[in-house]
């Protein structure tokens, strides 16, 4: 089929050799583009709209019908948008904050001025790295069940990989924030209605760009206000029994409410809860599902980097539960997950809106103007990475240099992830308690392009087949 130049899908590039893969990604394309074909591609994934000039550290500007874009694409100047000037830098754009408010309220990663400075102290606390002898049992726990899962599942049935993933993060964020009193029926429904939730978005706010600082609001269908009365009514229920002293202690909730979290009138303390439950259990479990689907993707197709992860699992934890201590010492898995994070970010885009007037290098910056810091882009910079396009954990074992305002899968400055330790923690530890017990084999002749809406994700979920490792294939 020819497709008109404006919707064209770009050709994706994927090489593998012997010893080397440069995973899928869209060829960056050699034109400008005009402002349908930026609607139109942006619709399709927010990835398909940066042409090559983007692919290098840059800072530029546009316009959007009447508001100033300003791509933010140099280490330098990310420091200084995401801390040095934080202040003036710190507000999520419209587009984000409109499509996310019917379902997370006024919770952390949308809220801005006072409400996140209340809050985030609090927030940060309770998933702080610290707490993580805390959460790591359970991790291991709903890991360790998943191998039984995947031994029932058995060679021969195809499933699709970030499913799987989902199902297992959902699973453990809902039992560290929850408690394991939720029951695997709300779970269930708690994670339909994000799911369905998220494919209704569309991060295209036409009021803002038309000139309205705070965007038009959206209009929800019918299926998303079902999927919001979803999350809403087990997160409520969660919530109640919680504040009546019903439910487990020790849980991510539990935690918030003895910190009083929910200070002032019922009703608020009640809100307010359920707004960063919910911020905790979205932000918490798609990131670390879409990473971990692209890192089995990758190990997939780099049977060297597999071979190291083996052998180094099998000596730092042989055939014991692995925990914390042994995520500590499992270094080359480590440096997988940070590179599956370079080159597939699960949040690609770090909009935000410039609250004043400002000046970022030779860019005069307009109030209200939109600043866009894209992972995506910069940790594939020609100029700052060697090789961007390839598959290549040792760039994160000790001893190299990684530039931080270069690598930034979890942001930079007061805004970083919350729960940076607590994502990367569990993908180490999922990664290897699988990964020992199993070879995970695309479907033959599948490609995982990237796509991203929210999150960015591989088209089709890797459909693939779990080849249980013999004790000798392990040697
Ligand atoms: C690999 C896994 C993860 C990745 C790549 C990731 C990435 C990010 C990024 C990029 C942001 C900032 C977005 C922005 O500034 O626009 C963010 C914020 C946030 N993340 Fe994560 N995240 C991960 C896992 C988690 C987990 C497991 C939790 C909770 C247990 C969590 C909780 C949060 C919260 C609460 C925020 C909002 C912070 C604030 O605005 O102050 N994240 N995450």
């Amino acid at each position: 089929m020819r497709w008109p130049r404006l919707y064209a899908p770009q050709p994706i590039i994927e090489e593998r050799g012997d010893d080397f893969f440069i995973p899928p990604y869209p060829k960056p394309l050699t034109h400008d583009l005009g402002l349908i074909e930026i609607v139109l591609r942006a619709h399709r994934s927010l990835l398909a709209v940066w042409p090559q000039k983007y692919y290098r550290s840059c800072i530029d500007e546009f316009r959007i019908l009447r508001r100033q874009v300003v791509v933010v694409n140099t280490p330098e100047h990310v420091r200084y948008v995401m801390i040095t000037r934080n202040a003036n830098f710190e507000r999520k754009s419209p587009q984000m904050r409109r499509a996310l408010a019917p379902l997370l309220g006024d919770g952390l990663f949308i809220s801005d001025g006072e409400t996140w400075k209340r809050r985030r102290p609090l927030i940060a606390d309770v998933i702080h790295k610290r707490r993580m002898k805390e959460f790591a049992p359970t991790m291991t726990q709903v890991a360790e069940a998943t191998v039984k899962r995947w031994d029932a599942i058995g060679p021969d049935r195809e499933i699709v990989m970030l499913s799987e993933m989902a199902t297992l993060t959902a699973e453990i964020i809902s039992r560290t924030v929850f408690g394991s009193a939720l029951g695997a029926e709300a779970a269930s429904r708690v994670i339909e209605g994000f799911t369905a939730y998220q494919q209704g978005v569309d991060s295209f706010n036409l009021g803002y760009f038309l000139g309205a600082d705070e965007g038009w609001p959206i209009v929800l269908g019918r299926g998303r206000k079902r999927a919001i009365d979803m999350v809403h009514g087990v997160v409520d229920e969660v919530v109640r029994a919680h504040m009546e002293g019903a439910g487990e202690a020790g849980s991510l909730l539990d935690l918030m409410i003895r910190r009083k979290l929910g200070e002032g009138s019922d009703a608020l303390d009640a809100a307010a809860l359920r707004n960063e439950a919910a911020t905790i259990f979205m932000a918490g479990h798609e990131t670390t599902a879409t990473a971990l689907t692209w890192a089995w993707y990758l190990l997939a197709n780099a049977p060297w980097a597999e071979k190291r992860l083996l052998e180094e699992i099998k000596s730092v934890c042989g055939d014991a539960p692995i925990g914390l201590e042994q995520v500590g010492q499992l270094k080359w898995c480590r440096a997988v997950i940070m590179e599956t994070l370079r080159l597939y970010p699960p949040v690609p885009l770090l909009p935000r809106q410039a609250r004043e007037a400002d000046q970022i290098g030779d860019v005069s910056v307009q109030k209200g103007a939109l600043i866009i810091i894209s992972p995506w882009l910069l940790q594939r910079a020609e100029d700052l990475w060697e090789q961007p396009n390839h598959f290549a954990p040792e760039r994160f074992m000790e001893g190299k240099q990684v530039n931080p305002f270069a690598y930034i899968p979890f942001a930079v400055g007061p805004r970083i992830c919350a729960g940076l330790n607590f994502g990367l923690d569990e993908s180490i530890l999922c990664l290897a308690t699988l990964a020992r017990r199993f070879r995970v084999e695309p479907q033959t002749d599948y490609r995982a392009d990237p796509f991203c809406h929210l999150t960015l994700r591989p088209a089709g979920g890797v459909p693939a087949r779990l080849i249980p490792r013999t004790a000798r294939a392990n040697h």
